[in-house]
């Protein structure tokens, strides 16, 4: 039996698991997928136990918090995303070892695009945070056609330090891409994405309303309860709320994809999983 899982610290309440049992049963695909808590100290060891195990043969695994730094330091090739986002969340386990890759950048962009049904060619981009999460996304948001990204964080030197990173990707996809502290956002945008830690927090939204468009995206990577605040916020303001779920589901069909040579039906089992979150 092909064995996959999800890393991470806490995982137990991960719909990983769920979401590719789903994956694997519509496109009848022979595979498990569990759940592994790893010491916060301890990934490599726990990544290699998962390797060995003698209940069948490990092939690849899911990285989430907080060890997405780890996975990429434990893998012996990254892919050129991977490699941008400076965080892994899937790994591959290949006869020639470890490959790592991040699928959270193309999960956010699949699911505004098709699951949301907004096209981001010619538009303007507000990327909230920078760190990780934020990180994992900007690559690709830069390469789906949209005219400007900009980068807020509380921090300005994170923002600049992350676009800085990321003008060679902006370059041949003639995306403009600029850092801001949060205060400091001009213009509106018709879609923004929230990657920073408020929501988690309880925090209010970290950014003035004006910056949004009438009737633009706003998304919160979060979903069930810590999206709440922010998605009110945003149908407060005329936007459209959008959580994180369509996006969880999105990086798991890439990851799918990648180990099993096979797309899985994504809008089908996010609209499940939507009826079981809420
Ligand atoms: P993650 O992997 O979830 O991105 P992280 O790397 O710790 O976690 O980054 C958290 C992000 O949320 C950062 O952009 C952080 O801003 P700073 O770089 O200034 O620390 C942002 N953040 C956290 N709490 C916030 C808040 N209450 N308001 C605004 N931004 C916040």
């Amino acid at each position: 039996m092909d064995l996959y899982c999800v890393m991470g610290n806490p995982v137990e309440h991960s719909r990983s698991p769920w979401i590719h049992a789903r994956f694997a049963e519509l496109t009848g695909q022979t595979l498990q997928y569990g759940r592994l808590l790893a010491p916060v100290d301890g990934f490599a060891q726990a990544l290699a136990q998962f390797r060995s195990s003698a209940e069948g043969t490990a092939r690849g695994c899911n990285v989430t918090v907080p060890f997405k730094f780890d996975a990429g330091a434990s893998a012996q090739f990254l892919t050129p995303r991977a490699q941008l986002a400076q965080a892994v969340n899937c790994l591959s386990f290949r006869e020639d070892g470890i490959h790592g890759d991040n699928t959270d950048g193309a999960g956010l962009v699949n699911d505004i695009v098709q699951n949301a049904g907004v096209a981001l060619e010619g538009k303007d981009v507000l990327l909230l945070g920078a760190g990780g999460a934020a990180a994992g996304v900007l690559g690709p948001l830069l390469a789906s056609g949209a005219r400007r990204v900009v980068v807020a964080n509380r921090t300005l030197g994170k923002a600049i330090a992350l676009v800085q990173r990321h003008a060679a990707v902006a370059l041949p996809h003639h995306a403009d891409v600029e850092a801001r502290s949060l205060g400091d956002v001009s213009g509106s945008f018709d879609v923004l994405v929230n990657a920073t830690a408020s929501s988690l927090a309880g925090d209010e939204v970290p950014v003035d309303a004006r910056v949004l468009k009438p009737g633009a995206l706003a998304m919160d990577m979060m979903y069930g309860p810590a999206a709440a605040g922010f998605l009110d916020w945003a149908a407060r303001h005329g936007a459209a709320p959008r959580d994180g779920l369509g996006m969880l589901v999105e990086q798991a069909a890439e990851a799918f994809e990648i180990w099993r040579g096979v797309r899985p039906p994504s809008a089908q089992v996010l609209s499940e999983l939507r009826a079981i979150v809420g």
